[in-house]
């Protein structure tokens, strides 16, 4: 049995103890969240901040002069100078508030990709990509009936980059590319893939969504021009992400939505609009989500990128060596550069049952096609039971999983 990983000076109990959900118990068990690609459990702070904005400042954002109305509108600037400065992006003109990573890329594929892209253009995308990356792009080809490529992947679940430079042509407008994929965990060598994608003229979109909770991201030092993320993954609020954009870029796309906010003056024959970032915020935002991100940025930061990636590493790899000793299991993705997220098939069974008996000892994880069915497709296989850590997880809940999953294929066999 391979050795546990050691005791750090990390003191995973007490962040647990922030963490209301992953105090509660499932089936009489007690629950072991191992679905965290999926989401994440959120902190008090998180859920303290959503019920103080709905008890106390509740008002709509950007419109009224009332008191109530300045708190919540400072508060939604704050996080927004936050994101800013998480991702080291030059100007909160470049950080759009949407609704997730999958509003922010179609935003993307709607304004900038629906003016840009002509017949005959091309769009790039690799294989592991989730649908979110996949098809506003295929949308956008057949509206404009421009090419789709896409990047090969070898078996270990990394991209075959040696092909990128063949598939790059002058015709090239969109690289769309996840920066670490939700199935096979793989951290996909963006900075190389973007450099390739600007010295053939095209611009890079980042989906970023499993790379937040887990990287630190430097959109100046990455040089990308866009980035989709979402709050939910990283211990903040559902339905709330952002889309950063260069300036530059975002200056010259057209707007997406038309409504209240986004303009500037408004005629019966004609509107002017407003300016970044608000041009692209039509109606009202989620403004408890966004307020309450904040917090889970905060507690990013306490913890730190560092120790979330050595903890989520350990986890990841214990799990690996645990599983991979046993009969019967296929672990999905064996890139050397991942995150926490291990993949795996039970030979034999239906990874819905995987999922079910798990369930049935307290133990959450994902099951299915993970919204990545050309992945899934071109491994040859239904679909994948899925484990993810994020920081409150332990060794303790690795080993009741790995013990569970043991059970699980001996019964079968
Ligand atoms: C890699 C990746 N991209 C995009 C998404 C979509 O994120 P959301 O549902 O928050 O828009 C997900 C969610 O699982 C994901 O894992």
């Amino acid at each position: 049995m391979p050795a546990a990983p050691a005791h750090s000076t990390l003191d995973i109990q007490k962040i647990r103890t922030q963490f209301p959900a992953l105090q509660q118990t499932v089936h009489g068990k007690p629950l072991i969240y191992l679905d965290n690609a999926a989401t994440t459990q959120k902190p008090q702070a998180v859920l303290d901040a959503l019920t103080h904005y709905y008890q106390y400042d509740n008002a709509n954002v950007h419109r009224g002069v009332h008191t109530l109305a300045e708190r919540a509108t400072f508060a939604l600037e704050a996080t927004r100078r936050s994101v800013q400065q998480f991702i080291r992006a030059t100007d909160t003109a470049e950080i759009i508030f949407t609704s997730g990573t999958t509003a922010s890329i179609n935003l993307v594929a709607a304004t900038y990709g629906q003016t840009q892209v002509q017949a005959g253009d091309e769009i790039i995308i690799s294989h592991m990509e989730h649908h979110a990356n996949i098809v506003p792009w295929q949308m956008l080809c057949q509206a404009k009936r421009a090419v789709l490529k896409v990047i090969p992947i070898n078996k270990k679940g990394r991209l075959m980059l040696s092909t990128l430079a063949n598939l790059l042509t002058s015709k090239t407008k969109i690289v769309a590319i996840g920066y670490v994929s939700n199935v096979l965990g793989t951290i996909n060598p963006l900075k190389e893939i973007i450099q390739q994608a600007h010295t053939q003229g095209a611009i890079v979109v980042v989906d970023g969504a499993q790379a937040v909770p887990h990287l630190p991201i430097d959109v100046q030092e990455l040089d990308c021009d866009f980035l989709a993320f979402s709050a939910h993954k990283a211990y903040g609020p559902t339905g709330v992400g952002v889309l950063y954009g260069k300036k530059a870029l975002l200056e010259d796309m057209p707007p997406y939505q038309g409504g209240g906010e986004m303009t500037q003056q408004v005629t019966l024959s004609h509107t002017t609009y407003n300016d970044l970032p608000y041009r692209f915020e039509a109606g009202t935002p989620n403004i408890a989500g966004i307020i309450a991100w904040q917090e889970a940025l905060n507690f990013i930061k306490q913890v730190g990128y560092k120790t979330l990636m050595a903890h989520e590493n350990k986890l990841l790899n214990y799990a690996a060596d645990l599983l991979s000793s046993l009969k019967k299991i296929r672990i999905i993705g064996t890139a050397p550069n991942k995150i926490g997220v291990l993949s795996f098939v039970v030979e034999g069974m239906h990874h819905l049952d995987v999922g079910m008996l798990l369930d049935a000892n307290g133990i959450a994880v994902r099951t299915g096609h993970g919204c990545a069915q050309p992945l899934i497709d071109l491994l040859k296989i239904e679909g994948i039971v899925r484990a993810s850590f994020a920081i409150y997880n332990t060794k303790e809940e690795v080993e009741q999983f790995v013990t569970e999953v043991t059970r699980i294929v001996q019964k079968k066999a």
